[in-house]
């Protein structure tokens, strides 16, 4: 039979049935998702935001404090050297990690800041810290092994240690403590399973850090066991009352071969959208990054490259004045805060998001973190994301990177809503 006598067939899902053409042949594919893909959530984050997002766009007034998101914009310097690139038609596949100029600045910024030696092959661009982390999982992790992670944790980092075939160990910090993050504790957990320490400081959703001494003392301890510490420091800029940052970069010329740190132009550069995130770490290790990214994205985008290293270049002076804000803004917003009836919440040290306790809120069927975010999204338009996304029962997380009026009409529903309860 010649191909045009041929009926049409169509494999089909269930879901793409109502596509199909009168008359054709229907035969249905049986598609399988993989056991991996399906003991994935969708990243709370995401999904509330995607909830709050509907609900506008159904034209519910909602303020949504749900999301990691400066609400500024991008530095002009970063728009205009992108736009310029795009012009010109800096438009090709670049370098797969990264375009030269960019791994460059990113390794003298960290030395005249940190004083660590990496160089530009020691750095790699990546699609977000995101995918930086994604790609250190896949690169150091295998079936059985396991990796520590302190609680409440970034939502992604345990969900990219499972994907990578190992088990996050959990370590809980403890708001009584302001969510410190402590080196003995988190070596506690070390078993000769244990390949890597993932340390998110300031950490999001808590805002918890961990202090210099300590910092040391956990460097000093993966050394000697052969552990890596993968170091997050996305929110590396955001350090308030008078703190100083601590980077495990600092340590990085001394111990080569176990440090590593992951940074992000999302929220310094308010540039979320542009998904761009580096690493720096052991050469081997960097070059095994690029490897596993040749395969998974290829080089982050030519031209928003271009535009993140103009606004690194731009030097400090531009964005100490933003993160003047973001302190404004902690100090408003957690007085406020602190008057709701049922919340308590005391001033992160850092990131820009309040982790309150909202057990307070608990009561007419409401007995958890979810039910609470469900309550104020439903009662009071105010979308958060509840505690349990980062493994941390009984709390909320709410975002202070939003406009301050915004921040101020939050108490004022959430005010309603729980004086009403
Ligand atoms: C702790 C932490 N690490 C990494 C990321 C990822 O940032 P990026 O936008 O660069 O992928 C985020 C984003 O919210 C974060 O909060």
């Amino acid at each position: 039979m010649c191909l045009a006598q041929r009926p049409l067939v169509y494999i089909v899902s269930t879901e793409t049935r109502q596509f199909i053409p009168a008359g054709a042949v229907i035969r249905f594919a049986a598609m399988k998702i993989s056991a991996r893909a399906q003991s994935l959530t969708e990243s709370a984050t995401l999904s509330v935001a995607r909830k709050a997002r509907e609900l506008k766009a159904a034209g519910v007034d909602i303020v949504d404090l749900s999301v990691g998101e400066p609400n500024f914009p991008s530095p002009e310097v970063a728009v205009s050297a992108a736009t310029e690139a795009l012009a010109k038609g800096f438009t090709r596949y670049t370098g797969n990690a990264g375009i030269p100029d960019l791994r460059e600045a990113l390794a003298s910024d960290y030395r005249q800041r940190h004083g660590s030696f990496w160089t530009t092959d020691q750095v790699i661009v990546t699609v977000g810290a995101k995918m930086a982390l994604f790609q250190l999982a896949q690169a150091l992790f295998e079936e059985g092994d396991e990796a520590v992670v302190p609680s409440p944790y970034w939502v992604s980092l345990p969900e990219q240690v499972r994907l990578a075939g190992a088990e996050p160990v959990i370590v809980t910090t403890r708001a009584e403590d302001g969510f410190s993050i402590r080196a003995g504790a988190l070596l506690e957990a070390v078993t000769n399973r244990t390949r890597a320490i993932l340390l998110n400081s300031p950490c999001n959703p808590s805002g918890g850090m961990i202090d210099a001494a300590e910092l040391e003392i956990l460097v000093r301890a993966c050394a000697d066991r052969g552990l890596v510490l993968i170091a997050d420091e996305t929110y590396e800029r955001f350090v308030y009352g008078g703190r100083a940052t601590v980077s495990a970069a600092a340590f990085a010329t001394e111990f080569p071969e176990t440090v590593v740190v992951v940074g992000s132009f999302s929220k310094t550069y308010a540039m979320t959208g542009w998904r761009l995130g580096y690493a720096l770490g052991p050469q081997r290790l960097i070059a095994a990054l690029a490897k596993i990214q040749s395969h998974a994205t290829s080089n982050p985008t030519s031209f928003a490259m271009v535009g993140a290293l103009a606004a690194l270049r731009q030097g400090e002076a531009q964005w100490l004045e933003r993160l003047k804000e973001f302190e404004a803004r902690r100090d408003f917003f957690l007085p406020w805060l602190n008057r709701l009836p049922g919340i308590e919440c005391a001033a992160p040290a850092g990131a820009f998001y309040a982790f309150p306790n909202v057990t307070g809120c608990y009561g007419d069927g409401r007995g958890d973190s979810t039910a609470v975010a469900e309550w104020f999204l439903e009662g009071a338009r105010v979308a958060v994301v509840p505690g349990i996304a980062f493994g941390y029962e009984g709390h909320v997380r709410m975002s202070f990177a939003a406009a301050r009026e915004d921040l101020q009409e939050v108490y004022s529903r959430l005010q309603v809503l729980l004086s009403g309860a």
